[in-house]
């Protein structure tokens, strides 16, 4: 299986701080966001990685993370999104890299806490169709909210109003090849992107979606709050461990 992180937008929630350079390149406690994606996919296993970027500061993450040694990696791949297009407009530039595989998608703002190895391991053994991750949140608005009934997610709101459970959506997401003929059928949202969430919700239409709920605390970073929070959450983990 093979990753790749989306690292594109322009971060506006975040102005100032984005102004004068990419959202990912912030700091989350003692590294930049970036790194956190990539640990997460390399402790997962994935070997290949493509990160997707964009904006006029894409140059700064070859700077910054070269062909990934620190990491472990032989190599990174490199792509660029022109323009604001959404995330699945970003996916759908990993067609060539994925070459058929199958893809493990993971926003680069999603910091995480423990290992995905094992939803890993269970897709790559699912036959065909996707799998996502959710997580209970306490402002389910804030993301894409799951529709649970029994043991299968039957729907999925991007930012309802009524959140139909307390569950989000996160930003880790797992894909067959046909994810890119699904992507280039879609139609822009009324914020002018193409959405990860009707990707996800063709997928339960057709009936191959599973879901897992991750463990350990989970942190998204478009807000002032969130990347505040992150930073928390991962200042404590390090303190933690020294
Ligand atoms: C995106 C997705 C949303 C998901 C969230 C996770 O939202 O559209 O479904 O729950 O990432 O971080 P965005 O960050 O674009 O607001």
């Amino acid at each position: 299986m093979k990753g790749v992180i989306l690292a594109g937008g322009l971060g506006k929630r975040l102005e100032p701080l984005t102004r004068i350079t990419n959202k990912h390149l912030l700091a989350i406690y003692n590294k930049p966001m970036i790194y956190y994606p990539i640990q997460t996919l390399v402790g997962a296993g994935i070997k290949d990685i493509l990160i997707v970027t964009g904006g006029n500061h894409a140059g700064e993450f070859l700077r910054l993370l070269g062909n990934g040694r620190e990491f472990g990696l032989k190599h990174i791949n490199y792509t660029y999104q022109k323009g604001e297009g959404g995330i699945a407009e970003a996916l759908g530039l990993a067609e060539h890299f994925a070459d058929n595989d199958k893809i493990i998608v993971m926003l680069g703002d999603n910091i995480i806490e423990k290992s995905i190895k094992t939803h890993v391991g269970d897709f790559a053994k699912q036959p065909k169709g996707a799998k996502i991750l959710i997580k209970e949140v306490e402002d389910p608005e804030r993301f894409g909210v799951p529709e649970i009934k029994g043991e299968k997610i039957i729907n999925i709101e991007e930012k309802p109003k009524k959140p139909k459970s307390n569950y989000a959506v996160t930003g880790i997401y797992m894909y067959d090849q046909r994810v890119f003929e699904i992507i280039k059928t879609l139609k822009p949202s009324d914020r002018g992107e193409l959405e990860i969430t009707d990707v996800n919700n063709e997928y339960i239409v057709r009936g191959e979606m599973t879901f897992a709920t991750l463990d350990g605390w989970w942190s998204d970073c478009g807000t002032h709050e969130s990347l505040l929070n992150a930073s928390k959450l991962v200042a404590e983990e390090v303190k933690s461990q020294k």
